[in-house]
């Protein structure tokens, strides 16, 4: 069985110097719990400004991302970067459609469908965040929202590589506040079955269903005791290391036990 996700998305934080001393104590975390580096798939997404200070501690210990891109190969676009490039610096995972990048820069479906087009084109696993927001929690709207989120999303992606969706209710980004257990499990089912029949089922069964938003190491328990939820989007929580370790902790149900 492939282990849970986790993710830590940096968003606009770490300057280089607290970059480095957090990989420091993340390394040698993992190294002396070899337990606790296996019981995730560490992921690791900054500031692009930070990537390099990541790569020197990666020792196979966790992958890196971007948490942007833009949905040409390349070309006359100051200020992009396109997934090949970040496929050049080390990348393995992109995030696209990040609510925080649709409210604060108007990005819409169709250009999240783009950009996961391209990501999948450099060889990159997209992770494809989509979630409601509370008014539409409220007009019993989740489901619809997500489906059109999902369908505009992977438009254009063709082949059945490895995929990533992040559910993340905008209400509970950043707010505290989450959805129970039991909704995040029922959500998750229905990404799966909408992926399932609308793409493949092959494809849809190995996708990775993630859950982010509000997760911190005392919530994180209940949610990774449901078996729809194949890891963590996490934000906040993911800037101190030991509380992401503690996280991960929130995963150890699904290990083997060993002797
Ligand atoms: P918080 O964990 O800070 O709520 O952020 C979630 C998120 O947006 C991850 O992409």
């Amino acid at each position: 069985m492939r282990p849970p996700l986790l993710i830590a998305n940096w968003k606009m934080n770490m300057f280089r110097e607290e970059a480095k001393a957090y990989c420091q104590e993340l390394h040698s975390a993992l190294v002396q719990s070899p337990s606790l580096a296996k019981r995730v798939a560490w992921i690791l997404i900054p500031p692009l400004t930070a990537l390099d200070i990541l790569k020197p501690f990666q020792k196979g210990l966790y992958s890196l991302g971007a948490q942007n891109c833009h949905w040409e190969k390349g070309g006359a676009y100051t200020g992009e970067i396109s997934p090949f490039m970040l496929a050049d610096v080390g990348c393995r995972y992109v995030i696209a459609g990040h609510s925080e990048r649709r409210m604060h820069f108007g990005e819409s479906d169709e250009v999240v469908g783009r950009k996961v087009a391209t990501i999948v084109e450099a060889g990159l696993v997209p992770i494809l965040c989509i979630g409601e927001q509370w008014a539409e929690r409220e007009r019993g709207e989740t489901l619809q929202k997500i489906e059109r989120q999902l369908l505009e999303g992977l438009r254009g992606v063709k082949k059945g590589g490895e995929m990533v969706v992040a559910y993340e209710p905008v209400w509970a980004i950043g707010s505290g506040k989450t959805p129970s257990a039991e909704e995040i499990a029922d959500i998750h089912r229905a990404i799966r079955q909408i992926l399932c029949a609308k793409f493949s089922p092959a494809w849809g069964n190995q996708a990775s269903v993630v859950y982010g938003g509000s997760v911190h190491s005392q919530n994180a328990a209940q949610f990774a005791s449901r078996p729809e939820v194949n890891g963590f989007l996490v934000g906040g929580a993911s800037l101190k290391v030991k509380e992401f370790l503690a996280i991960a902790g929130a995963f150890r149900w699904r290990v083997p036990a060993k002797s």
